[in-house]
């Protein structure tokens, strides 16, 4: 159970939050909801415990299990299986298993190896005592749901892609969580956790939820996943600063959103036209000497109405982003030929041959690991291939955006990228296109490691408008985006000229692409899109 009294938080001089009082309580689930920006990440990690609140307090009891935004940096030299065994301390005992085994196998003096054999034999007593069988089995159980087969968690973190990464983090939470079943005391702060995951591991994921029984916050851009999930709702409103709690399902939430929303506008209307008949009033009264003390009360009395309603939410404002106008280039902007990557000994693909002509929309599909970034790696050239080689055609201009934002220096602040991705363009240009993209004011000066997930999608994407490519390689481009913003990413889609090259787990993002080519990996066969390939995208 988590409880948060009086809970201040702040952005910078922003107040996202003010006076809320919150409870997570064993049974709840709850889907924490709001614009881009709106705090929901800062919200999360306060309860986590892991921010400081500007003012007010944070209790929790029992266990947490915390899955923030962006993947973390911890030892990256422990192999992943360690890392999702290590929730349940299970990893060292492991260790100290294997330890005594050889050691048993080894010594050859007689106390030694009686030393070693009754070493072993209570290190493994206490492992079936924690469940340690069941619970490895459990673990692995969990991995393969979300997407990470043996083979990847033999690897050290270090080497895995940072979707892999999230889905250890994940997994070692869910692992953690899932002892003692659905009676499990562990409260769950999940922060977007659909991100990385294909079409499978989201069902599992969704019944994993709903199951539990610990306490849950969830932040998802994901509506089918928090209608099947939650049935609670924080509602997080920036421009009041303030928490609406609903205590009833998404559906029900929705509904009830609408009707609140409607019950504002129409009070307000209500309010304003009171005042105004007052203020007429006053002033035809104001007039008269002998009426003067009356009508000053009745213009008071209408301002007091005006200041009773609750400020009026400011309209949901939307970025309005368009792709660039692509610069011209030759019938056939990029090729590639035989591309061949490896990590360590894991083949990701090899003798991968593809051509982008102008203007082509082309659709990246394959399971998760099968190197669908990797590929965009290469063709934007921020990775070499072991083999083959990518080919420039005449004029040809690429945009990268990188699912893990790696494009963006997070030292640097939102005014500093944007110029470093297009020194020629003047200021003036420069500002309105971040005026567009709803950056301005102190945000400009902000770095970018400190923007919430949506503001750096939406940053990486105004640094693609002022490049003038003319073959957009994009990664996942609608993650993290609220249902608004990612409608104007899906209409940008379906405008721009140039040649696309699109990696996305998102059904909407395609059709928005209507794209005229696949490529499937790890093979790297072309073909002819057919709607048959939608199925594969959710898959993907
Ligand atoms: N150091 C900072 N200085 C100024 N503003 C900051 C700082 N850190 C965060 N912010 C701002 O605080 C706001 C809330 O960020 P937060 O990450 O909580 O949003 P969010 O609701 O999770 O958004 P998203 O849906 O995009 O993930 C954002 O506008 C962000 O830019
Ligand atoms: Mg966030």
């Amino acid at each position: 159970m988590i409880t948060a009294t009086d809970l201040e938080l702040r952005a910078g001089s922003r107040i996202l939050l003010s006076g809320a009082t919150l409870r997570v309580q064993p049974g709840d689930r709850i889907g924490l909801v709001g614009r881009n920006g709106a705090g929901k990440t800062t919200s999360m990690r306060v309860l986590a415990g892991e921010g400081e609140p500007y003012a007010g307090s944070v209790g929790a009891t029992g266990p947490v299990g915390y899955l923030p935004q962006d993947p973390r940096e911890g030892d990256l030299s422990v192999v992943a299986k360690d890392r999702v065994l290590s929730a349940r301390g299970l990893d060292t005992l492991l260790r100290r298993m294997e330890k005594a085994q050889t050691a048993m196998a080894e010594l050859v003096d007689g106390a030694e190896n009686a030393k070693a054999v009754r070493e072993y034999g209570r290190l493994e007593e206490r492992f079936a005592a924690l469940g340690g069988y069941a619970a490895e089995s459990e673990a692995a159980r969990i991995c393969t749901h979300l997407g990470l087969p043996e083979r990847v968690l033999t690897q050290p973190i270090a080497t895995l892609s940072g979707g892999q990464r999230r889905r250890v983090e994940l997994a070692r939470i869910l692992f953690a969580a899932s002892d003692g079943g659905s009676q499990s005391a562990t409260t769950l702060l999940l922060d977007e956790p659909t991100n990385h995951l294909d079409a499978d591991s989201i069902t599992w994921l969704r019944s994993f939820l709903s199951a539990h029984e610990g306490g849950l916050v969830v932040i998802s851009h994901d509506t089918e996943l928090l209608a099947a999930v939650v049935n609670k709702v924080w509602f997080l409103d920036a421009t009041r600063s303030e928490v609406d709690v609903y205590n009833m399902d998404w559906r029900r939430y929705l509904e009830a959103r609408a009707t609140d929303e409607k019950r504002r506008r129409r009070e307000r209307a209500n309010a304003e036209k009171k005042a105004a008949a007052l203020h007429a009033q006053a002033a035809k009264m104001g007039a008269k000497a002998t009426k003067a003390v009356a009508a000053k009360n009745m213009a008071r009395r209408a301002d007091q109405l005006l200041a009773g309603l609750e400020p009026e939410r400011q309209a949901d404002r939307v970025a309005r982003i368009r792709f660039p106008e692509p610069a011209s280039c030759g019938r056939i902007p990029l090729t590639a030929e035989g591309l061949s990557k490896a990590f360590g000994s894991l083949e990701v693909f090899s003798g991968v041959d593809l051509a982008v002509d102008r203007g082509a929309k082309v659709v990246v599909l394959g399971l998760n690991g099968a190197g669908k970034t990797t590929l965009l790696r290469l063709l934007a050239g921020t990775e070499t291939p072991d083999a083959g080689q990518v080919v420039s055609g005449h004029g040809l201009r690429t945009g990268y955006f990188a699912q893990e934002h790696e494009t963006l220096d997070p030292e640097a602040s939102v005014w500093e990228n944007v110029r470093h991705a297009a020194p020629d363009t003047p200021e003036q240009q420069l500002r309105t296109l971040l005026g567009t993209f709803m950056f301005s004011g102190d945000q400009l000066h902000q770095p970018a490691g400190t923007l919430s997930g949506g503001e750096k999608t939406r940053l990486a994407l105004a640094g693609l408008v002022s490049s003038a490519a003319n073959v957009l390689l994009l990664d996942e481009p609608t993650n993290n985006l609220d249902p608004a913003s990612r409608e104007q990413v899906l209409e940008a889609l379906r405008r721009f000229a140039g040649a696309v090259v699109l990696v996305t787990h998102d059904p909407g993002a395609v059709e928005a692409l209507d794209p005229d080519k696949v490529i499937v990996l790890p093979d790297g066969t072309e073909d002819h899109w057919s709607a048959e390939y939608l199925e594969l995208v959710q898959l993907a």
